[in-house]
């Protein structure tokens, strides 16, 4: 082997043992939820996405547009315009936008400039949300959108929310793939004291990363107990927690009584997107789809699910705050140790790591 191929394979086995924290750059070829559809509609909605500053809208004939937030003449931004038909016009000296962002009008001359406009983002809506792609238009294939087919599933009832969370995308993924933290963090909410002990499986394939903890017989908290019926002290409590990609993290859960057959009786299961899509580096947009398989029709279990996991996510947004403080100053003394349960999140964090230094090296045109 040649002296510049081992170097190079050297820093690549470097990269691969580093891991991404709150100051690593985003990846920018990755499908990330924008918005739920039900935000995007006749009024002009602005959101910082990746850093970018966006206004989004919904065309008259349904389809969700997302722009850059900034006026190519005097950068005013365009969300403060107005929505007129199709098209935005800017609020400070009239230019018209049209749907793919051209301008098409500059009141005060008689001709527009050709070639003039701000920068688009591929969308693409399904089921609650709405997709966004902020890499290479030329590579926004959807079929890179992460599934969460069971959303569009009449076998399946939902309810959504939105956190604005104070912290990186990158410690909110490393919170969901290590639930020993359910014992602590949640311990007056979801989290029981046989949680953070139970036994655990790992799995990791193709950029997925999973850990399936089944806490073996337990009692359930009252978000699960209730609604199931199973309030006794020999519950099965299964959950999978997995990333699935940069922009979607699913946690998954079954209940049933441990002292049956699992096949002699019902297995109720939920289901739960978390979907963190960075806004800055040291904030997310933090939206949650709540699923779940039984009492579809019973909008009192809906709301009273929805009201108690609302608790207990709200209590990793205030943990995830706390240590956006301590991380936002870095300081080069300091390092952290990791222990044997951190195992799904430091690969985890190794491949974004990786991806994210694979976004520098070819970044995406910006405007
Ligand atoms: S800044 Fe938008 S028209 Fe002048
Ligand atoms: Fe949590």
């Amino acid at each position: 082997m040649s002296m510049p191929q081992v170097s190079l394979r050297m820093a690549s086995q470097k990269a691969m043992r580093q891991m991404a924290d709150r100051n690593s750059p985003f990846i920018l070829d990755e499908w990330y939820v924008v918005a739920f559809a039900n935000e995007v509609g006749r009024a002009l909605l602005k959101r910082t996405v990746l850093g970018l500053k966006l206004v989004m809208f919904r065309t008259q004939d349904g389809a969700p547009i997302a722009m850059e937030d900034r006026c190519a003449h005097r950068s005013y931004p365009l969300s403060a315009g107005t929505l007129s038909g199709d098209t935005i016009v800017c609020g400070y000296h009239g230019l018209r936008y049209d749907r793919a962002g051209n301008c098409i009008e500059v009141p005060s001359q008689q001709h527009c400039p050709k070639g003039i406009g701000v920068r688009t983002i591929p969308l693409i809506e399904r089921g609650p949300f709405v997709w966004g792609w902020f890499g290479e238009s030329s590579k926004a294939d959807p079929l890179r959108i992460p599934t969460t087919s069971w959303l569009e599933n009449g076998a399946w009832v939902s309810s959504q929310d939105y956190f604005d969370l104070p912290g990186n995308y990158v410690s909110l993924h490393e919170n969901l793939l290590d639930l020993t933290h359910l014992s602590f963090v949640h311990a007056q909410s979801f989290g029981t004291p046989d949680y953070a002990r139970a036994p655990y499986e790992v799995e990791s394939k193709g950029g997925c990363f999973r850990i399936t903890r089944s806490v073996v017989p337990t009692r359930l908290p009252p978000v699960w107990a209730q609604p199931t019926g199973l309030h006794h002290d020999h519950a099965a409590r299964i959950t999978t927690s997995e990333f699935r990609a940069p922009g979607l993290h699913v946690v998954s859960a079954r209940f049933y009584d441990a002292n049956l057959p699992v096949s002699s009786q019902p297995v109720y299961e939920i289901r739960t997107c978390h979907v963190p899509t960075p806004q800055t580096q040291g904030s997310t947009h933090y939206f949650i789809v709540h699923s779940r398989d039984f009492a579809l029709q019973d909008s009192s279990v809906t709301e009273f699910m929805r009201e108690q996991l609302m608790i207990a996510f709200r209590e990793d947004v205030e943990v995830l705050s706390r240590l956006e403080d301590v991380l936002a100053r870095p300081d080069p003394e300091r390092y952290e140790i990791s222990i044997a349960s951190d195992g799904p999140a430091v690969a985890m964090r190794r491949y974004l790591f990786v991806r994210a230094q694979a976004s520098i090296a070819s970044p995406s045109p910006v405007g």
